[in-house]
């Protein structure tokens, strides 16, 4: 039977799971059954889902989970993470607790500003460019008006359009570099319509600049497209305690523990092949919120990792000191984020999401995914550098093995009171089992 096949979008649903069950697995029945068990009985709602995008067949479920009592900027919040990964939400919900009898989180949105740009080719006269650039700048911005009237009305709108050579690059290459404050919107469809609409403009104008010659008159668009590269969308979260309220038990005082860490933090800072599982770490909580938020997590991602090595070597986004007996921990990101606009007002679980962080605005989301991830990299340092990560992360892990094995809800019971002092590997809970169901 051919792999290949036309116009597959045009099929029905259920003629597509046919095609793909037929073509593609041994037990093409079986295959539909785990398809279909995973549609939503609630017709409009699975119609929701099937409509996000194209050639839709089932859901793909991720956990939904919440980490409570995150104190920040003096208010309480409970933190939707969207996350496969068994540990993290216990880890953030402990990273929580801990700094809520420390003071809380502190955050600041230090900057909202996006970036989108129109890469086009000119051959001529760069002085030439520079005037026409200057006349027809106030025409890029008038022509966007319809697109930019609502926005504007709320505050936001275009910020600036500059003139960039960048020819010491690519023979002939210019750009439109323009910045944007997009309120509560993420803005990548409002940005990159302004900048179609600023290339359309900037080559009709072109051919009938009078200073240009007939070469320099054919300017060529190569494309017009936001940057997730956003430095000036930045924001700042905190933590800071007395270094001897950090200790939290007897094994190791809060001095020990405070220098340790800030050691740790040092080592991602200098060491790339550290910094990348550091900075890993630090996203397991933002983009869980982000997810859970119905945030675009590549873009977030994307821009988080092009940051971290904005020095010309990739390094932690988060740092550590110790002054004055005093112990910070603190981590600016660059985060675009939106509450309206895309999934935020269709996605059901996105609605629940949002308001159960007090229906924030942009900068408020911003603020609150900074703190998941700088709880999550306090989280991870914290076990690291004490008990290492592998005591918490296989207890989380326990239940994903008992299930591997379809443990019953009886011998998960037996296991999980066994391991609560036995230290959990994957070979030891497969012998665990075999005990329970053979005994000798
Ligand atoms: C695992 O998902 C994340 C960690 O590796 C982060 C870190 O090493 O800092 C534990």
């Amino acid at each position: 039977m051919s792999k290949t096949i036309a116009g597959f979008s045009k099929l029905s649903k259920s003629k597509k799971i046919d095609w793909i069950a037929n073509t593609y697995f041994a037990n093409a029945e079986n295959t539909k059954k785990v398809l279909k068990q995973y549609w939503n009985d609630n017709e409009k709602l699975q119609q929701l889902h099937d409509e996000f995008i194209e050639n839709t067949i089932s859901n793909y479920y991720l956990p939904l989970g919440v980490a409570p009592n995150f104190l920040i900027n003096n208010t309480l919040y409970a933190i939707p993470m969207a996350i496969e990964e068994s540990s993290v939400v216990a880890a953030a919900s402990k990273a929580a607790k801990f700094w809520l009898d420390r003071g809380g989180f502190k955050t600041t949105v230090i900057s909202t500003t996006k970036i989108g740009q129109v890469h086009f080719m000119f051959h001529g006269n760069f002085e030439k460019l520079k005037s026409f650039f200057e006349s027809v700048k106030p025409k890029l911005i008038a022509d966007a008006k319809p697109l930019t009237k609502n926005m504007e009305t709320r505050g936001g709108g275009i910020l600036d359009i500059e003139l960039r050579d960048k020819t010491t690059d690519i023979d002939g290459y210019y750009q439109l570099h323009a910045s944007f404050e997009t309120l509560d919107a993420m803005g990548a469809n409002f940005i990159n319509s302004c900048l179609e609409q600023f290339a359309k403009t900037f080559k009709t104008e072109a051919i009938e600049f009078s200073g240009f010659s007939e070469e320099e008159k054919q300017i060529e668009i190569v494309m017009s497209i936001l940057s997730n590269y956003v430095p000036d969308c930045l924001v700042r979260a905190e933590v800071s305690c007395k270094v001897e309220d950090l200790s939290e038990n007897k094994n190791i005082s809060g001095e020990a523990f405070a220098e340790k860490f800030v050691r740790a933090v040092n080592i991602a800072e200098t060491e790339p092949y550290r910094a990348v599982t550091h900075n890993k770490g630090i996203m397991n909580g933002i983009d869980a919120v982000v997810l859970a938020t119905g945030n675009d997590f590549r873009a977030v991602e994307a821009g988080v990792h092009a940051y971290a090595a904005r020095h010309g070597k990739y390094s932690s986004l988060s740092h550590a000191k110790i002054e004055d007996g005093v112990f910070t921990f603190w981590m600016e990101i660059p985060l675009a984020l939106g509450t309206v606009g895309g999934l935020t007002g269709l996605h059901p679980l996105v609605k629940l999401a949002l308001e159960l962080l007090h229906k924030p605005s942009a900068k408020e989301l911003m603020q609150i995914v900074a703190v998941a991830g700088l709880a999550q990299n306090f989280a991870a340092l914290r076990s690291l550098t004490t008990t290492g990560i592998q005591q918490g992360h296989m207890k989380m892990h326990l239940m994903n093995i008992l299930n591997q094995f379809e443990a019953t809800d009886a011998e998960k019971v037996i296991l999980i009171e066994h391991f609560a002092n036995t230290p959990v590997s994957h070979s030891a809970v497969v012998k665990a089992i075999e005990n329970l169901r053979n005994p000798e």
